[in-house]
This record gives C-alpha cells, sequence and structure tokens, in this order.
C-alpha cells in the first residue's frame, strides 16, 4: 500500500515536470519554425533576448539533444523530423578543431540521434568528429587540450600552454562511441589516457576537483593549476564538480574499470557533506563563493548531478537507493516553481537560475539551455529506472 502510493507520487512529480517542458520546448519550436531557419536557442540576455548559436559554439547539441529527449520520452512522433533537422543542421561542425567541445556538440545531437532513430549515416559523422577531437591529444602529457593559447580570446591572456578543463571529461563519450562505431580502439585509448591522468592530475584530497590544469606539453609536466569560472584556484566551482562526477560515472560505464566510478563518488560525496550545500540539493555557483548564504545557485550543476546521479543508483554501489534518492530531491526541486518557468516565460527554456560564468560576467542568473538539456535526461534516466531498463 505504502508502495503503491510512493510510486504514485514519483509518477505525479515526474509527469508534470515532463508536461511543463514538452509544453515549453513546443513554444521554443514554434519560434524556431516561424523563423524559417534552424536557429539554436542558448541562453537569454540581460536585455530578455534569447540568444542563438552557431554550431561551433560549444552549446549547440543542447537544443537537438534535449528533442531527442522529449522524443523519447513523449513518444510525440511530430518531435522526431524536428530533431533530426536540428541536428543535421551541426554537421559542419564535425571537422571543428580549434577546441574541445566537439564531444559535448555530436554527443548530444547525432549520438542521441543515432540511439533513436538508427540513422546509420550519423556513424560516419560521429567518428569523423572523433578523429577531429583527437587532433588535440597530446601524447607528452597524455591529455587532449580544451582551450586554444593564441588568437584574441580570453583564453590567450592567462599565459597557458596547454589548458586542460575538467569539463573536458564529457567530451570523452564521443571517443568511446566511436571506438564501437568504427572498430578503430585509438579513440577509446585516448579517452583512457585523459581520463587517466585528469584522475591523477586534478583532484584534491578531499574529492573536489581544479577547474584548470595547465600541462607543459613539450614535457608533459603540469604547470599551474587554477581556476576560470570558479570564485578562486582552490575553490570547488560546482559545474565543475558535476562534470566530474558525471563524467567518471560515464567511463566507469564504458571500461568497467572501477577507479573511475571511486572518483565520482569520492566528488559526489564531497559536494553532498558540503557544510554549504543546501538542503534542497540546488548547490551554490561555487561552493566556497564568499557571498554564501546570499550567493547564486546553479541550477545547471545540480540537473547534471542528477543525471549523473540516476546512472550510479544502477551500479552495485553501497546504498545505492541513496543516490536515487539524492538524484529525486534535486529534481523534484527544479521541477517546483521554484526553478521551473512558467509557460512562455524565461525565454522558453524550461529551468530558471543557472549561472555560465560569474568572473566573466556572463550568463548570471540566467536559463542555459544544457541545464535543461540534462534535467531532462536525468527524467529519462529516472523513467528508464521506473521501466526496469538498464543504464543509460
Ligand atoms: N564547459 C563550459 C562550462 O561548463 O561552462
Amino acid at each position: 500500500m505504502q508502495c503503491a502510493s510512493l510510486k504514485q507520487k514519483t509518477n505525479l512529480w515526474c509527469e508534470k515536470a515532463l508536461k511543463n517542458a514538452k509544453a515549453q520546448i513546443s513554444l521554443e519550436i514554434d519560434t524556431i519554425e516561424a523563423s524559417g531557419k534552424c536557429i539554436n536557442p542558448v541562453t537569454l540576455t540581460p536585455e530578455g533576448k534569447v540568444y542563438y548559436c552557431q554550431p561551433e559554439d560549444w552549446r549547440s547539441g543542447f537544443f537537438p539533444g534535449s528533442v531527442w529527449y522529449l522524443y523519447e520520452l513523449t513518444k510525440d512522433t511530430t518531435l522526431l523530423p524536428l530533431a533530426q533537422k536540428y541536428t543535421e543542421a551541426l554537421e559542419r561542425a564535425k571537422t571543428l578543431t580549434w577546441h574541445h567541445d566537439i564531444g559535448f556538440i555530436i554527443n548530444c545531437s547525432y549520438g542521441n540521434g543515432l540511439r533513436l532513430s538508427g540513422k546509420t549515416e550519423y556513424k560516419k559523422i560521429m567518428v569523423e568528429a572523433a578523429k577531429s577531437l583527437c587532433t588535440r591529444f597530446h601524447k607528452k602529457a597524455g591529455i587532449i587540450q580544451s582551450w586554444d593559447v593564441t588568437g584574441k580570446g580570453w583564453q590567450a591572456q592567462r599565459g597557458w600552454k596547454c589548458p586542460v578543463i575538467i569539463d573536458n571529461m564529457m567530451n570523452l563519450e564521443l571517443l568511446f562511441e566511436a571506438t564501437k562505431l568504427s572498430g578503430d580502439s585509438t579513440f577509446y585509448k585516448i579517452a583512457v589516457s585523459h581520463a587517466d591522468r585528469t584522475l591523477k592530475e586534478q583532484f584534491r584530497k578531499d574529492g573536489s576537483c581544479y577547474h584548470v590544469i595547465d600541462y607543459n606539453p613539450e614535457n608533459g609536466k603540469v604547470r599551474r593549476r587554477e581556476t576560470a569560472q570558479g570564485y578562486a584556484d582552490s575553490s570547488a566551482w560546482s559545474r565543475g564538480q558535476a562534470w566530474a562526477i558525471y563524467g567518471y560515472t560515464m567511463c566507469y560505464r564504458e571500461t568497467g574499470n572501477k577507479k573511475y566510478l571511486d572518483q565520482a563518488l569520492k566528488t559526489f560525496h564531497f559536494m553532498k557533506k558540503h557544510p554549504h550545500m543546501p538542503t534542497d540539493g540546488i548547490p551554490y555557483w561555487d561552493m566556497d563563493a564568499p557571498e554564501i548564504p546570499n550567493a547564486l545557485r546553479d541550477v545547471s550543476a545540480a540537473s547534471i548531478m542528477a543525471s549523473a546521479l540516476y546512472e550510479i543508483s544502477t551500479y552495485n554501489v553501497v546504498e545505492g537507493g541513496s543516490y536515487m534518492e539524492y538524484a529525486d530531491k534535486i529534481m523534484q526541486t527544479l521541477a517546483s516553481t521554484k526553478y521551473t518557468a512558467p509557460l512562455g516565460k524565461n525565454g522558453r527554456f524550461i529551468l530558471m537560475h543557472s549561472v555560465g560564468s560569474i568572473p566573466h560576467n556572463s550568463e548570471v542568473d540566467a536559463p542555459l539551455n544544457y541545464a535543461d538539456y540534462y534535467y531532462l535526461e536525468a527524467l529519462k534516466r529516472k523513467s528508464d529506472i521506473e521501466k526496469g531498463k538498464k543504464q543509460p
């Protein structure tokens, strides 16, 4: 009896969350279709305008990916050609070699597309994109360079030689996929090399991670440990912690190597037990932000963490149920009116109150398409678990 009512309660918040998400994304789809172009929404500017990006932007895969998840969750077949169209508008990004985020771009769009539509022509694009990503691999250091340090960008001003950010763990999923699709183990080996070196260099004893490690590509040694988007070099930038939790969980899935799962759990427990973690599970943008308890929250960090925790809950871990419970807590909070935008507001993004980068005064307390993407992915993972499907 108790079990049945618990399940009913779960179904209620999940159903409501999905209904809101579908309604909001449908409004954005109407806007895109009315424009007659394949515009790709990212965030809302301080002036209240939706910012649309080009395929080369690191966030270009998230909206197409969200439409794929919505299609998967609702089985609404009208979404299928739209998801395909938005995905295929990104094709030219497959040759991108000037930053590392091609993994995010191609895997969230084409990766989901291949999984859900079986369009075999997507395989070639994914493998080509993985090759582009591998051009950034430095053998001596054993890592994939995240950002270029030449040119006019702010990265060039920092004096780095070969910066690697923790976010880069997310790009490895494309490499694991490319080995499965092509049979070429080079991609897998590069992914493992990057994951191993990052594991060694990027984490602190307490389980938290640095944002940026700068390597010397000539001798492979670490030059500096710093931050770009966090409060301080030594602080715990929340989205970075979320990328680490998600990235190492994914590496465990792809390799079966327990040390990756152990790191994901260690970083998660650092966050969970942090004295500054709010009781609703939505982290401050940086867990050491001086304005705490008045610091801004970062909803994107919360949704990335929730998605990873659902995956962790399916593995053979001590107190597996506690990861599910924590993810549910985050998701129910995100699904509440505190974080879910009223229909038609918030630039037609689902979730409010994310933080792009406070040090760059960019996307401060704004909606972000990747917060929505991982929220939908978490809803899908929750739904899969309820149906007894294996992760992910
Ligand atoms: N990957 C960039 C960010 O998390 O802001």
